[in-house]
């Protein structure tokens, strides 16, 4: 679909859309599985989230906003907590951390992955409990591996041989033992409905199965005095609807269990499957909740400990996206509309606001769907397809490909985009100059600012100004 000849941009279209895309009804309401649960339209057409309207909080605190809503983001939490009742969940901050975040994740009873050294001072400065973290990451320096002996952190995810070596060392210096988990990859890669099960794994993470890295890993870590080893990690993929993929690599990661059971007479007491649980970005996706996954990867997990005659470890997962992603939505100023004509005298609604690819990459890196929503008001327009665009100087800087918005969309409008919780704060930049918004968190009639915009002035601190 991408190969079209006018250029991947200019493919599926016409002013139909994408195959998938269904004109609504009425263009006023939201799909409500799209958006965060306290998310309404008020009486006068306007959305409202946690109670509060979303013009008011554009008047008090500017556009565009990434607008949190914090009963929905604990209820997620919450809801993995309680339907993976067995396993240990950790949040998996780089989807969206910041303090507040931290605090939320840990009263709520979850654990927190963090995979830098920045991600591991919010969770400090947060007051994160040292031993419910877990710390991830491919190339970890020294300086960070010291800093997660010295706080405690609960579990440090090896991924090299030369971060065992180091991670050995440096606790051995501080008479300390690390408490490691190894990172393996399975050879199974999984997207939504799709895996690929593959021998050879071609990419940066974790230790080969197939190729013996992995067990070669695991020994060395059981011989290291000042490592103690809890057990193997898989992560296969993001976005993912469908435990087929889990269930390939859940068999190899606890084929290598098992064999490390018996070659080296060792019962690792854990097993992270990590994360990946998709989410609905538009009515093409059909994701399934906490507790039908749990049943599902609980299943398989005990399956496969059976067919290998061994105990079930204690089992973690690490969602992301699926706790982060629904309970934000960005809310964007309309500046510009344009009308443009395609070929076979059909048109496009271009929709140019007032952030873009620096406050969201995902459509422009990963070609991913969003959907958007009139924000302000109620409207008797029909429906027309537009594309929802941002204000960088880049022809694909586009945040919505595909969407029906009511023919009178006009300059001053608010759009709203539903599902940027998970990375897109996180993977914001300032490409051309342009400021991070805020990140405002809403519940019960209450707006507070969690990040703060970045302004002028910040961007120009960095600039040394040197002549
Ligand atoms: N655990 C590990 C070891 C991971 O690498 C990841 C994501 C997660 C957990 C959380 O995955 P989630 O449940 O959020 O899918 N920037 C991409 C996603 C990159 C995910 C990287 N690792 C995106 O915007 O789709």
């Amino acid at each position: 679909m991408r190969a079209h000849e006018a250029g991947a941009l200019h493919a599926d279209i016409g002013h139909r859309g994408p195959a998938w895309l269904r004109a609504p009804g009425d263009v006023n309401e939201l799909v409500p599985l799209l958006w965060s649960s306290t998310a309404t339209k008020n009486a006068d057409g306007a959305l409202q989230i946690g109670g509060v309207d979303v013009r008011d909080l554009v008047t008090e605190h500017g556009s565009p906003s990434y607008v949190l809503d914090e009963q929905d983001f604990r209820a997620r939490a919450r809801a993995f907590r309680d339907g993976f009742k067995d396993f240990d969940v950790y949040y998996a901050g780089k989807a969206f951390l910041c303090t507040t975040v931290v605090r939320w994740v840990m009263e709520e009873g979850l654990r927190l992955d963090v995979c830098t050294g920045g991600e591991l001072a919010v969770a400090l400065r947060a007051g994160a409990e040292p031993e419910r973290l877990g710390f991830h990451g491919n190339n970890k320096s020294t300086d960070e591996l010291a800093r997660a002996v010295d706080a405690g952190v609960g579990r440090i995810i090896v991924d090299s041989f030369h971060e065992i070596e180091r991670l050995a060392a440096l606790a051995a210096e501080r008479d300390a033992t690390a408490p490691v988990m190894v990172r393996v990859t399975a050879g199974v890669e999984a997207h939504t409905h799709e895996y690929i099960a593959t021998a050879h794994e071609d990419q940066k993470f974790g230790f080969s199965i197939t190729a013996g890295d992995a067990f070669e890993a695991v020994a060395k870590v059981q011989a290291e005095p000042s490592l103690r080893l809890l057990g193997l990690h898989s992560h296969i993929g993001s976005q993912i609807f469908d435990s087929s993929g889990f269930e390939v690599a859940a068999r190899r990661v606890i084929a290598l269990h098992a064999r490390v059971s018996a070659e080296l007479g060792v019962e690792m007491p854990e097993l992270d499957l990590g994360g990946g649980f998709g989410i609905a970005y538009t009515t093409q996706d059909d994701p399934e909740d906490p507790e039908q996954l749990a049943t599902e990867l609980g299943k398989i997990v005990e399956h496969e400990c059976r067919a290998q005659d061994v105990a079930v470890p204690r089992l973690s997962i690490e969602p992301g996206r699926a706790i982060a992603g629904p309970a934000m939505c960005t809310v964007y100023t309309v500046g510009t509309v344009k009308e443009v004509a395609l070929d076979a005298g059909a048109s496009r609604t271009y929709v140019s606001v007032d952030g873009g690819m620096s406050d969201n990459i995902r459509t422009a890196l990963y070609d991913a769907d969003y959907s958007c929503t009139l924000a302000n008001r109620r409207t008797e327009a029909a429906p027309t397809l537009a594309r929802v665009v941002g204000k960088h100087c880049e022809a694909g800087d586009i945040l919505v490909k595909d969407e029906f918005l009511p023919a009178d969309v006009a300059p001053g409008d608010l759009l709203a985009v539903p599902g940027t919780g998970a990375y897109c704060r996180s993977m914001a930049s300032n490409y051309n100059h342009v400021p991070r918004p805020a990140v405002v968190a809403v519940q019960d009639g209450r707006s507070r600012v969690v990040v703060r915009r970045e302004t002028e002035d910040d961007l120009l601190a960095l600039d040394a100004g040197v002549a």
